[in-house]
């Protein structure tokens, strides 16, 4: 199988070329710059990307590379810092920039028939850092494109097989952008475009039932695609031997836990199902702190898990829907990456339970998840479904949480949701889902006043969650749910909405 290695060097775009890449059938993995050369040769790699970083690469500390990568034999990329630190390794000359924002700039190609720009136009816009930049080439290199004002913009080697771009060719702000990476897998990296995902689960299926064995597997659902999808691939490979547990700990949304119990009879899960409603609620009682809020709701969980576990025999392993990014995320902390990301552990599994981690999807990303989801035939609205945080409505309904002001928070929820869904604009938002303000605002109805509590609404886009943009959702459409929210939930008098990105703000309230 075709293996493109990306090194990252920081930058906010890494796990956007993997995708890109992942989507144009080749299988590529991320590792981190400083990666030991006889790891990445090992890999037998078919091509090597150097990601762009937030650094210059004069800086003290800055990510470098081994110059033996240049001597693999192996095709390498470098984007942007990627490009400039391929400069400076191979003899060339890197000038610095005054600003490091980014931008669109338009590139003039000097060789429309060079192996990367083919069957692309000579003049588009491209996507670029008005950082650093090359001002002299490496010996033996050409100048490939240019920008109007002259920044080299493109550059390769004699035999065309480095070549490094000023530019990010993996956002979608640069035309031609897919072609380009095309052109570097195909025409010179040489890929054959075998990853599929068919085979995947063939495979995946079979290390399953070599991994486990003959014991039992025991798995948290959580009605989400991620642990759903988990759970169908590796009952495909053990049959009832996986052992679901579902907890309902009170703070799902309208109809969820019945609805979510009725899929996984449809798909012959094995669920041993814990109504903890009432535990956590109790739990619950009195508190209003955030962070004492999720505490509560961890340390509840894992006592309810671990109940559950108890009479399973045989478990010796815990299936977990791990997905690449977190996988990035842990193993790359500290390494020049500029991200900042919460680390959620609630909805987390007790680490003192004596099992073996089984992770089956640790090397995909969300949408591969998805497509896997889809090839298992697990139905759609479990696939589309929009993540949801492990401590559920408890941190949308702020102050103290009770079954009054939850049952407030579902019933204006689920009509947000379902005017979103009815313009099918559900599906190409992250998330969308209501906050109950612990405030109360004076109000009229008919003749009467009102005193009630606040509904704020939330929709974001996002790719993983970790940055968001707040969804410019139609006036008419906030209209209809702004009324129909005062109108049909007893207990709401004002409906407002919350139109700020992450950062500064985050996703959920609390
Ligand atoms: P924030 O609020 O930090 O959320 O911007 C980022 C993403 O993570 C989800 N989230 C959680 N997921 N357990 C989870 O499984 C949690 O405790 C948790 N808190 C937040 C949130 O919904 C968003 O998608």
């Amino acid at each position: 199988m075709d293996n493109i290695i990306i090194l990252d060097c920081g930058s906010q775009y890494t796990q956007l070329i993997a995708r890109r890449i992942r989507e144009l059938k080749v299988h590529s993995e991320i590792l981190p710059w400083d990666t030991e050369m006889k790891e990445i040769s090992g890999k037998n790699p078919t091509g090597i990307v150097i990601s762009g970083g937030p650094q210059s690469v004069g800086d003290v500390g800055a990510p470098s590379v081994s110059e033996k990568l240049f001597d693999l034999g192996v095709p390498v990329l470098g984007l942007c810092y990627g490009m400039q630190l391929m400069t400076k390794l191979m003899g060339g000359r890197v000038g610095s920039g005054k600003r490091r924002e980014y931008g669109r700039a338009v590139i003039e190609l000097s060789n429309e028939n060079s192996f990367l720009f083919k069957d692309i136009q000579s003049s588009f816009q491209v996507w670029m850092s008005h950082g650093d930049h090359i001002e002299s080439l490496p010996e033996g290199f050409s100048l490939e494109a240019s920008t109007l004002d002259g920044v080299p913009a493109a550059m390769k080697n004699s035999d065309g097989t480095i070549w490094g771009l000023q530019f990010h060719p993996e956002v979608v702000h640069t035309q031609n952008g897919n072609r380009i990476l095309e052109n570097f897998l195909f025409r010179v990296c040489k890929c054959r475009g075998d990853w599929d995902l068919g085979n995947w689960i063939d495979n995946m299926t079979s290390n399953i039932r070599e991994q486990v064995g003959s014991d039992a597997v025991i798995c948290g659902l959580s009605g989400g695609v991620d642990s759903t999808v988990a759970a169908v691939l590796t009952q495909k490979a053990i049959g009832d031997r996986l052992e679901c547990i579902f907890v309902n700990n009170g703070l799902l949304r309208k109809n969820e836990a019945e609805q979510v119990l009725e899929k996984y009879k449809e798909l012959n899960l094995k669920v041993h199902y814990a109504d903890a409603a009432a535990v956590f609620l109790k739990e619950l009682e009195g508190v209003t702190d955030p962070e004492e809020k999720r505490k509560t709701i961890g340390r509840t969980f894992i006592r309810v898990f671990e109940k559950e576990a108890d009479g399973i025999a045989d478990a010796r392993w815990l299936l977990q829907g791990t997905l690449y990014p977190d996988v990035i995320e842990s193993g790359h902390k500290g390494k020049g990456a500029a991200v900042i990301k919460s680390h959620h552990n609630v909805g987390g599994l007790p680490d003192d339970m004596d099992l073996k981690v089984i992770e089956p999807l640790r090397d995909l990303f969300k949408d591969e998840v998805r497509t896997i989801g889809k090839l298992l035939e697990i139905p759609e609205d479990i696939i589309n479904r929009q993540p949801f945080p492990g401590p559920g409505l408890a941190v949308r309904c702020l102050g103290p949480v009770d079954e009054e002001r939850l049952d407030t928070l579902r019933a204006a929820d689920s009509i947000f949701n379902e005017e979103i869904k009815k313009i099918e604009l559900y599906n190409n938002i992250w998330q969308s889902f209501s906050v109950l303000l612990p405030v109360r605002t004076v109000g009229v109805m008919g003749d009467a006043r009102t005193y009630s509590e606040v509904i704020a609404l939330r929709a974001v886009e996002s790719q993983d969650g970790m940055t968001a943009d707040w969804v410019r959702l139609p006036y008419d459409l906030l209209d209809v749910v702004a009324r129909r929210i005062c109108n049909e939930v007893p207990g709401v008098n004002r409906v407002v909405m919350d139109v700020t990105s992450k950062p500064p703000s985050t996703i959920e309230w609390e």
